[in-house]
């Protein structure tokens, strides 16, 4: 397969996503784009959100001309989907926190998800939890301090581990909390702190993500569609706004993305 995919997100937190694609589907040509200049959704309001998402994506698709767009954002997937699909005439893949596979794999009984605040607070997420997570004790943690530590990270910056550790500690406090051995990376940031993760709890937890499953329904759709040819800028990832900083631009690089153009808006 070489289609070519737009993979969108808020900043670097779908490069998570694109890691498993590029597993996955190594022929498929890949383009990204970050909204630097509106980060983090997590904060924002589901207004403003609504607002921006379907204009922004239907001029990256009409710029780009992707056969397909991932929206690899679990805060734009669970508030905005419908709004872009409603102005794009090609296939849009969300993102679904992955609570159904958390929940199989408890054997506690008891999972985590973590997501920014926008993205918990979903009756998205308490669909899922009743339809697949019934069973389990949930506990629902937000936050944007990990989405600005990915970054940091990736923009070659030190990850603060006491911001990390104050992030997941809520997880893990309560009676339902030393029972937790699954977490629901429910932000495409979260995969990018896998290890620090890790490293800031004392249990034995599986840490679970939506990549791959993306990566395999991003498949599917790709097998019953035809191919609309080469990006127009081969292996490039756009940053809309100012941050064009280089270290940055590394980071793209090792996924797959040695050019990065910087878009501005005119709002
Ligand atoms: N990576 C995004 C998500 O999956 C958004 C993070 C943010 O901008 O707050 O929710």
């Amino acid at each position: 397969m070489s289609h070519h995919v737009l993979v969108f997100d808020s900043g670097v937190g779908g490069l998570s996503v694109v890691a498993e694609i590029r597993k996955r589907l190594p022929g498929v040509h890949l383009s990204y784009a970050a909204d630097d200049e509106f980060r983090p959704y997590g904060n924002k309001t589901e207004n403003q959100l609504r607002r921006r998402l379907p204009g922004l994506l239907q001029t990256l698709v009409l710029m780009l001309n992707p056969d397909v767009v991932v929206v690899a954002c679990n805060t734009a997937s669970t508030i905005a989907l419908e709004a872009i699909r409603d102005v794009i005439d090609i296939p849009v893949i969300g993102v679904v926190p992955a609570i159904k596979p958390a929940a199989e794999s408890s054997r506690m009984g008891a999972i985590g998800v973590l997501g920014t605040p926008g993205t918990v607070k979903q009756k998205y997420v308490d669909a899922l939890i009743a339809d697949f997570a019934a069973d389990c004790r949930v506990v629902l943690q937000g936050s944007t301090r990990l989405v600005v530590q990915a970054e940091q990270k990736l923009a070659g910056k030190d990850v603060d581990m006491d911001v990390i550790r104050a992030e997941v500690a809520p997880i893990f406090a309560g009676r339902t909390g030393m029972d937790i051995d699954a977490v629901v990376l429910a932000c495409t940031h979260f995969p990018l702190l896998r290890d620090e993760l890790k490293q800031a709890v004392r249990q034995s937890v599986q840490w679970i993500d939506s990549g791959e499953a993306i990566a395999r329904r991003l498949e599917d759709v790709l097998k019953n569609i035809s191919e609309a040819g080469a990006p127009p800028y081969p292996q490039t990832a756009f940053l809309i706004g100012p941050d064009t900083d280089p270290i940055r631009g590394q980071a793209f690089a090792t996924y797959g993305f040695p050019r990065t153009i910087g878009l501005m808006r005119d709002e």
